[in-house]
């Protein structure tokens, strides 16, 4: 899908379909045309509001109307925007999923989104773009590799004009999109992956890829780096499986030498039956998403690197499996993690956050400026804020600040739990420094609370993304987020400097 940003007029641009917000509620009185579909109607001579009462009322109710005298354009699509005095960020994005998914059942092959300069309350033309361009882009993601039946040639919509003025800023705000939804579909397609095929190794090839493409440095530590380094705790979680270990640090310098990098540490449990606490057998393959932080990551880096950001960031990646066996983990055995600090591993389910303490503790090496952790940690954190927010935790506000707000200029929204002393507690253990679980209540910030004995000396903040990174029911599958906060989250990074 090619994006262009070209100044068009909706009556005469000869594209496959024209796309007009119109606001308002039932009756084509109480309707509110948009500007460049006020110019359709005109154009017309009235036929646009003529049909205005087949157009429902909810956002991102639509209306497909061909051949309208007057106009250029095949096809207008009309896309429902609501009231206007609700007008925001939602009703924006769902006018224009809504718009895409009507683009994909019509196979058009070229459209004008006119939607793109309806005005988002505070918003710049910037982020409707960015926002456009990830939405059509998420629309028509699909995940067909594996179906051997493949369905008719997927209707593409190959070129999309976003019909604003051609700014400078606007042309960097498209570089974003387009390399923010190329990185997004990256980590969608892991996260998708079956676990036979998405194996660690997999994932090191993977980072391999991108290192070669973007000239990227690449290490992977193999299991016995592992032993010799000490990692005690990501090593008594592979144990167990067939498939080996690996901590991929995949480096991307974009920005100045002497600008400390942001650390990027990713969950890689490429599928998690639980171990020997194992997991009940309803929906278990769905713990194939929980190396979607290692997903994000790597697209992330993807993202940057394509459009030449200048930010440096170090990715790092422990990944294995958390298999069941004669040769895995015990509750109740204790291991000694990179950081000196002993673990008695309560519960061989809790594993995320032991892959995690070797790979942070490993981060220090890096002298970062700041460190984020990515992972689909807890079930709590899906109880706690479902599949809308990720959880936010961290040991320094202005970083958590930092990220709230890129959360919120991405539209990939973060939610900001305590991580006070009080939980920390829970982790007391009778036989080592701590237990690697605390418990029913507050499940996700004790989690969070066990990472943090791991980054007393870095600035670091834990992205709780069980809920967010993938979706249940009919849709279930991937999302790729974080991807879109984490690039936005580097980038403003670098531009307050
Ligand atoms: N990968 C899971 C967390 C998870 C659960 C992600 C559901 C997405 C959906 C994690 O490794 C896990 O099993 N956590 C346990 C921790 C518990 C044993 C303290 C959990 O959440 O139940
Ligand atoms: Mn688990
Ligand atoms: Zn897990």
């Amino acid at each position: 899908m090619e994006f262009s940003i070209k100044a068009l007029s909706p009556e005469t641009a000869r594209t496959g379909c024209v796309v007009l917000g119109v606001f308002g509620a039932q009756g084509a009185a109480a309707r509110e045309l948009t500007a460049p579909a006020r110019r359709v109607d005109q154009a017309s001579k009235g036929a646009l509001r003529a049909a205005l009462g087949d157009l429902g009322t909810r956002p991102g109710a639509t209306l497909l109307l061909r051949r309208l005298p007057g106009v250029a354009a095949e096809r207008v699509l009309l896309v429902a925007l609501g009231e206007s005095r609700e007008f925001g960020e939602r009703a924006y994005r769902d006018a224009v999923r809504a718009a895409a998914g009507r683009l994909r059942e019509l196979g058009a092959k070229d459209a004008a989104l006119f939607l793109a300069d309806v005005k988002v309350g505070e918003r710049a033309l910037s982020w409707n773009l960015r926002q456009a361009v990830l939405g059509l882009r998420e629309a028509f993601y699909r995940f067909e590799e594996l179906k051997s039946q493949k369905k008719a040639p997927a209707p593409s919509l190959a070129h999309v004009v976003l019909p604003l003025g051609a700014t400078v800023e606007l042309r960097r705000a498209l570089a974003e999109a387009t390399a923010t939804a190329d990185g997004t579909a990256l980590a969608r397609t892991l996260g998708n992956l079956p676990p036979n095929i998405c194996t660690p190794s997999r994932l090191a090839e993977e980072a391999r890829k991108l290192a070669r493409q973007y000239k990227l440095g690449l290490e992977v530590l193999e299991r016995r780096d592992m032993e010799k380094l000490g990692m005690g705790a990501l090593l008594a979680v592979a144990r167990a499986s067939r498939e080996p270990p690996k901590l991929i640090v995949l480096r991307y310098a974009g920005g100045p030498k002497s600008r400390k990098p942001v650390v990027l540490v990713g969950k890689g449990i490429t599928f998690d039956t639980g171990g020997i606490s194992l997991k009940p057998a309803a929906e278990m393959d769905e713990m194939k998403y929980d190396m979607s932080g290692a997903g994000s990551v790597l697209g992330t880096l993807r993202a940057l690197a394509a459009m030449k950001a200048p930010v440096n960031v170090v990715g790092i990646v422990p990944t294995c499996e958390n298999m069941p066996g004669g040769a895995a983990t015990r509750p109740g055995d204790i291991v000694t993690t990179l950081s000196g600090q002993t673990v008695e591993v309560l519960n061989t389910d809790a594993e995320g956050r032991l892959i995690l303490c070797d790979a942070l503790t490993y981060a220090e090496r890096f002298n970062p400026d700041a460190v984020v952790d990515v992972a689909t940690l807890t079930g709590a954190c899906v109880i706690a804020l479902g599949h809308v927010a990720t959880g936010l935790f961290a040991n320094d506000q202005a970083l958590a600040d930092d990220i709230r707000a890129a959360a919120e200029d991405a539209w990939d929204r973060v939610w900001q739990m305590p991580l006070w002393e009080e939980y920390q507690e829970q982790l007391r253990s009778n036989f080592a420094d701590f237990a690697n679980i605390g418990g029913r209540p507050a499940g996700s910030i004790t989690a969070a609370c066990y990472l943090s004995r791991f980054t007393r000396k870095l600035r670091w903040a834990h992205l709780d993304i069980a809920g967010t990174a993938w979706k249940g029911g009919r849709e279930k599958g991937s999302t790729g987020r974080p991807v879109p906060l984490l690039v936005r989250f580097l980038l403003r990074r670098a531009a307050a400097r």
